[in-house]
């Protein structure tokens, strides 16, 4: 287990004094069926994942080039999330190039190519970031850093995935969503008026009007440019509004990766701790394993 979940880093290290690259095994991914991105777009050679020293970045990437050897599958990462540094290695190691840059840059982008797809999975992933604090790192990296890469899909003519995510939902719409207490969880009732709401959870039909987070806004406004990108230029793309994340190498941290937190500390022994609607753990989430060929694949 401690090999599977990867988190609080520092305190790994300074508990068993170990480096962690020898001790978490590379991701096998001869475990996973062998389908999803190839079904998807078989004819390509050539894929650079921005952010790709990130957990869903190198997972994509790794699992690229495990798909298909031939490939050449390019990360690039300002390597800003702690932690990501630790990725380089494992990349190195299954043949997939790396090269430092900020998507904030339109240069960096723009030195990318020419590539058949680019997944853009690079961000500032915290729903929190952006409180008490400046938010233009937030502003510029997730939104202007998408449009950077998506103008390079324009000009280039390269299919453009984006990794959004859940939170472009409204907070208080969310809140005020009919909930029932059972035993041990919160069910979703049906009855609401809104649309997009059946009990196994919510839809792409549901209203996006409303306060969402700063991180959630950067998402959904990058979406729209997607959108406008899609119309005007017929630029491909496939967005996808990702829930919470889980799985082998993810940095997890209090305000994002929350799993692989609450898995460290359970090993060590630290403290543990519901938050939210009463802090009595009733609230149920989907949780998805970091392997995403079968989402791309749809
Ligand atoms: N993990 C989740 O639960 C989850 C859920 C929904 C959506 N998402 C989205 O999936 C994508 C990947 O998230 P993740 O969990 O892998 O996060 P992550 O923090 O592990 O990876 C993001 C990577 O982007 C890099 N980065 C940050 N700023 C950059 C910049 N300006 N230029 C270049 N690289 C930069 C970081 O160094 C990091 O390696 C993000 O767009 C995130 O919003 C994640």
């Amino acid at each position: 287990m401690l090999t599977y979940f990867l988190s609080n880093i520092e305190e790994l290290r300074t508990l068993f004094s170990i480096e962690l690259p020898n001790v978490v095994p590379p991701r096998d991914f001869a475990r996973f069926p062998r389908y999803g991105l190839a079904r998807y777009a078989p004819g390509l050679r050539r894929i650079r994942t921005t952010g790709g020293a990130g957990f869903v970045g190198s997972s994509l990437a790794l699992a690229f080039k495990f798909n298909r050897s031939t490939a050449k599958v390019i990360v690039l990462d300002k390597l800003k999330r702690r932690g990501s540094e630790l990725d380089l290695e494992q990349l190195r190691r299954s043949g997939v190039e790396f090269a430092r840059g900020d998507v904030r840059v339109s240069d960096d982008v723009a030195a990318i190519g020419p590539v058949d797809l680019l997944i853009e999975a690079s961000a500032e992933p915290s729903v929190h970031a952006g409180y008490d604090e400046n938010p233009s790192y937030l502003i510029h990296s997730n939104l202007v850093g998408a449009l950077n890469c998506l103008e390079q899909a324009r000009r280039h003519g390269w299919t453009f995935v984006f990794l959004s995510s859940s939170r472009v939902y409204p907070i208080a719409l969310l809140r005020a969503l009919p909930l029932e207490r059972t035993a041990t969880r919160f069910v979703l009732r049906s009855e609401s008026d809104l649309p997009g709401v059946t009990p196994p959870g919510i839809s792409e039909q549901f209203p996006l009007s409303g306060n969402r987070s700063l991180y959630g806004a950067t998402k959904l406004a990058a979406e729209l440019l997607i959108e406008e990108y899609k119309t005007i230029y017929g630029v491909r793309e496939l967005i996808n509004r990702c829930g919470v994340i889980s799985g082998p190498w993810q940095m997890g941290k209090v305000d994002q990766g929350f799993i692989v937190l609450w898995m460290a500390r359970h090993l060590l022994d630290g403290p543990l701790a519901y938050t939210g609607f009463g802090g009595e753990g009733s609230q149920v989430r989907d949780i998805l394993h970091v392997d995403l060929y079968d989402l791309l694949a749809g």
